[in-house]
């Protein structure tokens, strides 16, 4: 596995797999990876001839100081995972490299789909994602490159991004991979008490329910019915359920025939910071 540290190293090695006319599969990810990252790699490794990994904890994205400073840094242990599963090659650039001259943090119009969700949250977290991805791809140009349905709503930002700056790349959504009690994985869990771990499948198991509800609830009825859910738990607290058209975001008080909708959901254990989401289509 090659690793790289430097943008002209890597495309210098990229330009020769391109004159061979290889197809190049991208996984941006910050690192701490765990077998949803690695669901991402294998993906990409089906699909394309070469599979690069960007492993790069993006300082813009972050909105508080504290928490880019505490993010897990576990280099090591993924440069050993990603060989294991014979990824090609990973990009590990410096903060320095990569915020140069030529990038800096730039606000996005993505259509409104930054304003959603997460984005209410989040102050500033989806220009900081854009400025990222897209010197990514300028620096890799890949063929296609993965991300997973866990961040639904970056997914569908990078997808409009690129539809919008009309880039040269395929986006690919991989489903969500989950523990074996449901539990969404996250580089979060590892820093959840084995209680907080075990009951975390009420997660999934509430957006099973409401997608089994749908049929025959209103959505103010499935809303009343997660909120007490979580009101009577007490190990989570309820910071948003929405039910959202999967293709603007928004979220829907009735179910429109012919549409996507979505079922997203932000929880709390203690100061930790648990994201899922569900299609309700079938
Ligand atoms: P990170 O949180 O490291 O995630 C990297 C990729 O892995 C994202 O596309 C994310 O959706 C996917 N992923 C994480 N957990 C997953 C799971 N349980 N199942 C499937 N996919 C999962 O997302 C980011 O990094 C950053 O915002 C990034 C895109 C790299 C830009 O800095």
């Amino acid at each position: 596995m090659r690793v790289f540290k430097t943008k002209k190293e890597l495309k210098r090695h990229i330009s020769a797999l391109l004159s061979q006319k290889n197809k190049i599969g991208f996984v941006p990810t910050m690192g701490a990876l765990h077998k949803g990252h690695l669901s991402l790699v294998d993906m990409s490794k089906k699909e394309n001839d070469f599979t690069i990994v960007s492993i790069f904890v993006n300082p813009t994205q972050f909105d508080k100081k504290e928490d880019l400073e505490k993010y897990p840094r576990t280099i090591t242990q993924d440069l050993s995972l990603l060989e294991q599963i014979n990824c090609d090659a990973v990009f590990l650039p410096s903060v320095e490299e990569i915020y140069d001259q030529d990038v800096s943090s730039q606000a996005f119009d993505f259509d409104g789909l930054e304003n959603e969700m997460e984005g209410k949250f989040r102050d500033g977290h989806f220009d900081g994602v854009g400025t990222i991805v897209k010197a990514f791809f300028e620096i890799v140009t890949p063929t296609n490159a993965y991300f997973g349905e866990k961040d639904f709503q970056q997914l569908q930002i990078i997808k409009k991004m690129v539809e919008k700056a009309q880039l040269d790349v395929q986006v690919v959504g991989c489903p969500i991979f989950r523990e074996a009690n449901g539990l969404a994985m996250s580089s979060r869990n590892e820093r959840l008490t084995v209680a907080q771990r075990n009951e975390g499948s009420m997660i999934y198991e509430t957006l099973k329910s409401v997608n089994k509800k749908i049929a025959s609830h209103s959505l103010s009825d499935i809303q009343n019915w997660v909120t007490s859910e979580f009101e009577k738990h007490p190990l989570f607290e309820l910071e948003y359920f929405v039910v959202a058209d999967e293709a603007t975001l928004k979220e829907v008080k009735n179910i429109s025939p012919g549409k996507s909708h979505r079922a997203f959901i932000a929880v709390y254990a203690d100061s930790i910071r648990l994201i899922d989401n569900l299609s309700l289509n079938n």
